[in-house]
């Protein structure tokens, strides 16, 4: 098994006819799940004979890897083809515009959300844009989102000392350690590694989160507050 799972057997397997992928370690023969696929045999093909797990991460959850057939799973990689093997640098998306990265405005003159957004509309995967700038069904929801937020003003008051001041607050009863939480958003992966784990980050130091069902990372993973 050894053998059959070293760096350079892996790397063979990268075509429609033999197409093996690496996820966390572990090597998966997905030659008979490509025209199942629902993102297209293509972009598995690609990923063929390499670690894809970074690639992977972006768009599935671990869970995904149960429609894989029961055998599929050929075993752990051992430690010197973790080293050998090609890492995937066949994007499953394409970037809008890398190109202009080099045009970028600086970090310090991206302030507010919108200047966020207009950067992010140029450098973020078209796919990725779609997803994340899109919202459900005819979109009030979202433009009810917007008009709450533009509803809130901060009313101008003098500095005087802050160093006993306390944000927490209490959201439905209970305690909160900042005035507002983090609303579910979808396939965090896609748009930075820490995927939804961030969003478990901000728990343990107090903040409601909520997560959603099209994430990234497995949902076992989350581990809040109050656990
Ligand atoms: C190895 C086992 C894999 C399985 C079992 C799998 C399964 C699935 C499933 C069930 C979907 C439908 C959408 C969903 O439920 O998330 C999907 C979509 C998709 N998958 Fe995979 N997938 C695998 C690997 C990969 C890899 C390695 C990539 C490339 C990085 C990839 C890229 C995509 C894309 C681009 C879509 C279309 C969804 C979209 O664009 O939002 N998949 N896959």
């Amino acid at each position: 098994m050894e053998d059959m799972l070293s760096a350079q057997e892996i790397a063979s397997h990268c075509s429609p006819s033999s197409c093996w992928i690496v996820v966390d370690d572990k090597v998966y023969d997905v030659t008979s799940y490509l025209n199942e696929h629902p993102g297209g045999s293509a972009v598995l093909v690609k990923q063929g004979g390499t670690d894809a797990t970074a690639e992977f991460r972006k768009i599935h959850s671990p869970d995904v890897l149960g429609y894989l057939p029961k055998d599929a799973c050929l075993g752990t990689i051992t430690a010197a083809a973790r080293v050998a093997l090609p890492i995937s640098s066949a994007s499953a998306e394409s970037a809008a515009g890398a190109d202009v990265a080099a045009e970028l405005p600086h970090i310090s003159s991206v302030v507010v959300a919108n200047d966020f957004e207009t950067v992010a509309k140029v450098v973020v995967p078209t796919k990725t844009w779609s997803y994340i700038s899109s919202s459900a069904n005819d979109g009030s929801s979202l433009r009810g989102n917007l008009a709450s937020w533009a509803a809130v003003r901060f009313r101008p008051r003098i500095f005087r000392d802050v160093t006993t001041v306390d944000p927490q607050t209490s959201i439905l009863g209970t305690v909160s350690a900042f005035p507002f939480y983090v609303s579910p958003m979808g396939q965090l992966g896609r748009g930075h590694p820490v995927r939804e784990l961030g969003v478990a980050g901000l728990g343990r130091r107090g903040v409601h989160g909520v997560m959603s069902t099209e994430s990234t990372a497995k949902m076992e993973g989350h581990r809040g507050r109050s656990s």
